[in-house]
């Protein structure tokens, strides 16, 4: 009876891993049939032009194609300093980054168009990361609102307002998981999930492209930074990984996949190394996965310098390098030079051949025709950038949506602290961020503008007039901080608080108390720079609030008024002192120019916040890195870890002797000014065999539905988490993963009942031999309002 079990349930097996390597891993008729990805840089007429342009040009002409320059601003190390015009004119440049406008970029254009033999245009690519003018949240914000149409609306921004300053292409989504806040490139990211990180990738995709590259409002992305660059060791940015297979393609893979799936246009390398092979000589990530097994048909370009450091990495001399990362399938060498330096010489020697060159040149010009370069390679100048009121309005609604409301507790008197009660005659606003413009920018505001920005000060000053008292309580950054930040800063002016020297943080937090004094609550805004401190090259091992406000928050807590915590830092702070002694938290993170207005709104009421943490906040920085979806240890801890362990049983588990395992806050977390209710979710099945799931494609094969009740006296909205565990598998799977979420607006007292389709996307996991399948198991599945939700329903697999 065993035996003859074990058979079929092998030949499900056998046939899950043919029927998943036919639908992601190379197969020449599966590659064939398959749809790709983006039919525009597939289609049959676009790459008749390209092969046709492709055999006028000689190597040298090609290999211009490849180079791309930082001709304006840096935004690495050592930007090369070379006479651009005539290295345009001599055809040795394919691409600009950091080239903006339509003045600047039709310079180079100029030149290229009409000076050049064949008069192909340049590329002109730009890091616009959360809006290009207009500066909405930062990234990891952005996926606070659980919300891909808000990503998009800001994707597609960011396109229309890039293409009016010259820009076809912009460097954009950063899809790494970030589970590790020490990691200050997190604020980039969606977080620490694949799930959401994949809807995020999608959505940016979406909005950037439009399903067509050569609207005049639309830019192609490029999908970074390929891969796993958020799994740096030890937080320390361009560290290396290291990593299983299994693990690099159920998780760190995931958001890239969707991404391409979407049509994804470009892709950026990184720059660390996995299992030991830098990314950007990688052609197992290049070749064999993303374009065998995901049949991209896009380009590849380097990180900045990534080619030539390479020799860092130490798997060659120069020539070795640019040859191994061309040959494992990267087009374009970002601001290094090297493949313009080097790969003639290759060539001749007949150490490359010349057909892996040109495969590289019909990537770049199927992106250059696909954008609409050749018909249209000039930009119109238009009117001067305005922050006007209609860009303004979605702004603010998008930054009112990434606000996580973390804790609200009821003060005597009072009620829950907020929103603020009418009642509330006096607010004391206190803190460095309470006023300060260019810090809720953000870390990649390139262009963005702080006299376009409303602090916190100005809208609660519009709101509530003299009702309202302010204190700056003590500068951002102080003592060793601000040092810290005047050695690291190798660009261009630091925003004019970063830089003041420190006249007297005990004088400012003394009168930021008196202030509080006069006032029924104190509000403040606390954090750390987002300039400098936030974004690239910005690991700490510390995650503490900068300067003395540590000291202004204590000290304006021991007034005994109610205290309302801002926090506006995008990047996961510790906040265990503040969440054991404020009645109230708001994470806000870098909201953008319609900062004060957004906290406002939520402050006052007029917002009912919706937000939730698209990321785990710690307890303290050695829990890093910190994320729900763990795997069981074979010494689960349980019960009580607030104390030491007190016998053998509580001190031989997976525990801190010093601190909690859970998180301060978890994953999915955030809170509303109502109240929300689940019912015990159901299956529409409960047992659904192996084969169905296997042989279903990715259509649903059952689904999940929940009643969700709004037991509060406002309207609200929630956002309703699916999350599974797979209880026995032949791989250990993790106690949970998020598999479905949706945002619902429901007024007081309504209930709407939701379903969550399950198929193969959301049942399968990677198997010993790193195949996708589903094996006959037990799902728990739980629905709720984040990862700790206990409504709890099961559905099996069975042979
Ligand atoms: C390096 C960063 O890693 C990447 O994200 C960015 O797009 C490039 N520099 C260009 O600025």
């Amino acid at each position: 009876m065993c035996a003859m079990k074990m058979i079929p349930s092998r030949l499900f097996q056998i046939a899950s891993t043919l029927l998943v390597s036919a639908s992601v891993a190379l197969h020449p008729v599966a590659a064939q049939t398959r749809p790709a990805p983006n039919p525009q840089l597939a289609s049959k007429e676009l790459n008749a032009r390209v092969d046709a342009l492709l055999k006028q040009m000689t190597l040298d002409e090609k290999l211009g194609q490849l180079v791309q320059f930082s001709a304006g601003y840096a935004t690495g190390p050592g930007a090369s300093n070379l006479k651009y015009e005539e290295l345009v004119a001599n055809g040795q440049v394919g691409s600009f980054l950091n080239v903006v406008g339509a003045d600047a970029t039709n310079h180079y254009q100029h030149i290229a168009v009409e000076k050049t033999r064949l008069h192909i245009p340049i590329l002109f690519g730009q890091d616009v990361i959360h809006g290009h003018r207009t500066t909405f949240p930062v990234p990891l914000a952005l996926a606070a609102s659980w919300d891909p149409a808000v990503v998009e609306t800001v994707a597609h921004f960011g396109a229309a307002e890039a293409r009016a300053d010259g820009i076809p292409w912009v460097f954009s989504p950063m899809v790494d998981i970030a589970r590790d806040p020490r990691w200050g490139r997190i604020i980039e990211s969606a977080g620490e999930d694949p799930y959401l990180g994949s809807a995020m990738a999608r959505a940016w995709v979406k909005g950037y492209q439009q399903d067509d590259l050569g609207k005049p409002d639309s830019v192609a992305v490029s999908v970074k930074h390929f891969a796993a660059y958020g799994a740096a060791t030890a937080g320390r940015d361009y560290n290396a990984v290291d990593m299983s297979e299994n693990l690099l393609r159920q998780v760190y893979l995931e958001p890239y996949r969707a991404a391409v799936q979407a049509g994804a246009a470009t892709v950026m390398t990184s720059f660390n190394t996995i299992n030991g092979i830098p990314s950007t000589a990688n052609p197992f990530l290049m070749t064999q996965v993303l374009r065998r097994e995901w049949g991209f048909d896009g380009m590849v370009v380097s990180d900045w310098g990534a080619i030539s450091e390479l020799t860092v990495h130490a798997i060659g001399d120069g020539p070795t390098v640019a040859r191994k990362a061309i040959e494992a399938g990267v087009d374009m060498d970002m601001e290094g030079d090297l493949y313009g330096r080097v790969l003639a010489d290759q060539v001749r020697a007949g150490k490359l051949p010349e057909s892996v060159v040109d495969e590289a040149v019909r990537r770049v010009l199927r992106i250059k025709f696909a954008v609409g370069l050749f018909e249209h390679p000039y930009t119109v100048p238009g009117p001067a950038y305005e922050a006007n009121a209609e860009r303004r309005a979605v702004a603010r609604n998008v930054a009112g949506e990434t606000v996580v409301l973390l804790k609200n507790e009821t003060v005597e008197g009072l009620g829950p602290l907020l929103p603020l009660s009418a009642k509330t005659r006096k607010v004391a606003l206190i803190g460095p961020l309470a006023d300060n413009p260019q810090e809720m920018l953000g870390a990649w505001a390139q262009l963005g503008d702080p006299r376009n920005t409303v602090t916190l000060k100005t809208a609660l000053t519009e709101r509530l007039g003299d009702r309202l008292l302010y204190a700056k309580g003590c500068e951002l950054l102080s003592g060793e901080d601000a040092n810290l930040i005047e050695r690291v800063r190798f660009n261009g002016p630091l925003a004019d608080d970063n830089h003041a020297k420190i006249p007297d943080d005990a004088r400012m937090i003394a009168e930021a108390v008196e202030t509080a004094r006069k006032a029924d609550v104190a509000v403040l805004a606390l954090g750390e720079p987002t300039n400098w401190m936030e974004g690239e090259a910005s690991s700490r091992t510390t995650l503490n609030f900068t300067g003395a406000q540590q000291q202004l928050l204590e000290a304006v807590v021991a007034t005994g008024k109610p205290v309302i915590v801002v926090v506006l830092a995008a990047r996961p702070l510790e906040l265990k002192w503040a969440a054991a002694h404020v009645p109230a938290i708001l994470l806000g993170w870098s909201p953008g120019i319609e900062a004060g207005h957004a906290l406002a709104d939520v402050l006052l009421g007029d917002v009912n916040p919706s937000g939730k943490l698209p990321v785990s906040l710690p307890r303290a920085v050695g829990q890093e890195p910190l994320f729900y979806a763990q795997l069981p240890t074979g010494r689960e801890a349980s019960g009580d870890l607030s104390h030491l362990p007190r016998n053998g049983v509580e001190k031989f588990q997976s525990r801190y002797l010093d601190e909690e395992n859970s998180p301060l806050y978890p994953f999915g977390w955030g809170l509303s000014y109502t109240r929300f209710s689940y019912a015990q979710p159901t299956v529409s099945r409960v047992e659904v065999p192996v084969r169905e799931v296997l042989t279903n494609g990715y259509r649903p094969v059952v689904t999940v539905g929940v009643d969700v009740r709004n037991t509060g006296s406002v309207a609200g909205t929630e956002v309703v988490q699916l999350y599974l565990r797979n209880t026995v598998a032949s791989v250990s799977q993790p106690v949970r993963e998020l598999k479905g979420f949706t945002r619902v607006t429901l007024a007081p007292g309504e209930q709407k009942h939701l379903e969550f389709p399950l198929g193969f996307d959301e049942l399968n996991f990677y198997n010993a031999e790193v195949k996708r399948t589903v094996e006959p198991t037990t799902y728990k599945i739980w629905v709720g309002g984040n990862s700790l939700a206990t409504a709890e329903t099961t559905l099996k697999t069975i042979e």
